[in-house]
């Protein structure tokens, strides 16, 4: 076997065998495959696919590539969600200390932000000690106690995944939907959950920008993780616009508290309800009511002993940006369209995100937003108030909000777009 033929099949547009799978993806991981002929492969992918034999095959090479981790000594099921990334999903805050308050055991694997999107141990990591690198015998240990765990996945999940998604971000290789599929699926199958809810984003903010495409991921998704045993489950939601009133990781975590203390912005309370209500379902915990338990302050009592649990302060007052800046409604009206991409980037900018994967971010930096599509607004009233800590950025931000905004005349009729747009089982 050798990466060159590996390399001419998908090219040609032909089909990989088993073996050639097995190999390529074994000896990349060993360092015997070269990164630029992954590189190579990983462009041919994009560019000609491959179908569901090859990237079933291809994402058990990952799982292979390491360790897989066990559950089954917890006394309750365990339910994961993995959300594709968005602007302001903040979701996993509330979300996994909820499904644990119902009945659930939710091992959180998460990772960090690159470009537009925040990423969940970015945003909990504004919490004063919070520590997001836990060993195994720990993540049990907190998962045991609590209920919930968010942290790091270890170095030993899937690192064919690790080294080849490194790869894909600075090849722009990353759009290839087997290559997207069998690198989220290949760790949430290795993590060894039970259950798996996927949230796959589709608008101007998301990886996928229209439904077709996000369909496809999703229903790739789903088959690969019913064919490994996991009860798999994938709501396709709008990202065209912000989720919540916050971009940013500190002002993140602070709406999420508010949703845990049974309040926060509609559209986070709805799809934090719709994610709960289907992992408990697959989850075979059906009969919880999540509502009940964002009322009743349970799902708050599991978040504050999984916030410390992790070394973390729940009552610690969370960091808040040196500068804030402005941004005013430009006429009176209905705010009709407010474009996530340009609201994540703008975020990104202000110091909240970061460019390279070991940049630091700034844990009060990000936007506000002081409406949402649909909201009558006032010429010269406050739209978004920008937060940083460096405020020679403002400018930078700025620019990206150019064009961010709709405003129609007040009174026209606004069709406000659902969360939840279509479940694929
Ligand atoms: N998230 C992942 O884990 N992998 C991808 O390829 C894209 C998003």
């Amino acid at each position: 076997m050798d990466a060159i033929s590996v390399i001419r099949t998908k090219r040609d547009r032909g089909e990989l065998s088993p073996e050639q799978i097995d190999w390529v993806i074994d000896a990349y991981t060993r360092g015997e495959v070269a990164d630029e002929q992954m590189s190579a492969l990983a462009m041919a992918i994009l560019l000609n696919g491959m179908n569901r034999t090859e990237i079933a095959r291809w994402t058990a090479a990952m799982i292979a590539s390491g360790e897989r981790m066990d559950f089954s000594s917890l006394s309750r099921p365990t339910a994961d969600k993995h959300s594709t990334g968005g602007v302001g999903d903040k979701i996993t805050l509330p979300l996994a200390p909820l499904v644990a308050a119902c009945g659930a055991a939710v091992p959180q694997l998460s990772g960090r932000g690159l470009g537009h999107t925040g990423g969940t141990l970015d945003k909990l990591e504004s919490i004063p000690g919070w520590r997001a690198l836990l060993s195994n015998e720990e993540m049990l240990r907190v998962l045991d106690a609590t209920g919930a765990v968010i942290c790091a996945a270890g170095d030993g999940l899937a690192p064919a995944d690790k080294k080849l998604y490194a790869l894909r971000d600075v090849t722009g290789t990353v759009e290839a939907i087997p290559l997207i599929a069998s690198s989220i699926m290949s760790k949430k199958i290795a993590e060894g959950t039970g259950s798996l809810v996927l949230d796959v984003k589709v608008g101007s903010g998301a990886f996928m920008k229209n439904v077709r495409d996000a369909r496809e991921l999703a229903s790739t998704m789903v088959g690969l993780g019913t064919d490994h045993g996991v009860r798999t489950v994938a709501l396709l939601t709008d990202m065209s616009t912000p989720l919540g009133l916050t971009a940013g990781n500190a002002l993140e975590v602070r709406e999420s508290v508010e949703v845990l203390a049974g309040g926060g912005p509609a559209d986070v309370v709805e799809l934090t309800l719709a994610l709960a209500r289907e992992m408990l379902d697959a989850a075979g915990v059906g009969d919880a009511d999540p509502a009940k338990a964002l009322a009743d302050g349970s799902a708050m009592d599991v978040w504050r002993r999984m916030v410390a649990a992790q070394g973390g302060d729940p009552d610690a007052a969370l960091p808040v940006a040196r500068e804030q800046h402005v941004v005013t409604a430009t006429a009176s009206g209905v705010l009709t369209r407010l474009d996530a991409y340009r609201v994540g980037v703008a975020a990104w900018r202000l110091g909240a995100g970061r460019a390279r994967k070991e940049d630091p971010v700034q844990a009060g930096a990000g936007v506000e937003l002081h409406a949402k599509p649909g909201d009558e607004v006032t010429a010269g009233a406050p739209l978004m108030t920008l937060h940083t800590d460096t405020p020679e950025k403002f400018d930078y931000a700025l620019r990206s909000l150019e064009g961010s905004f709709d405003i129609a005349a007040p009174g026209t009729a606004h069709e406000a777009t659902p969360v939840v747009l279509e479940r694929i089982a």
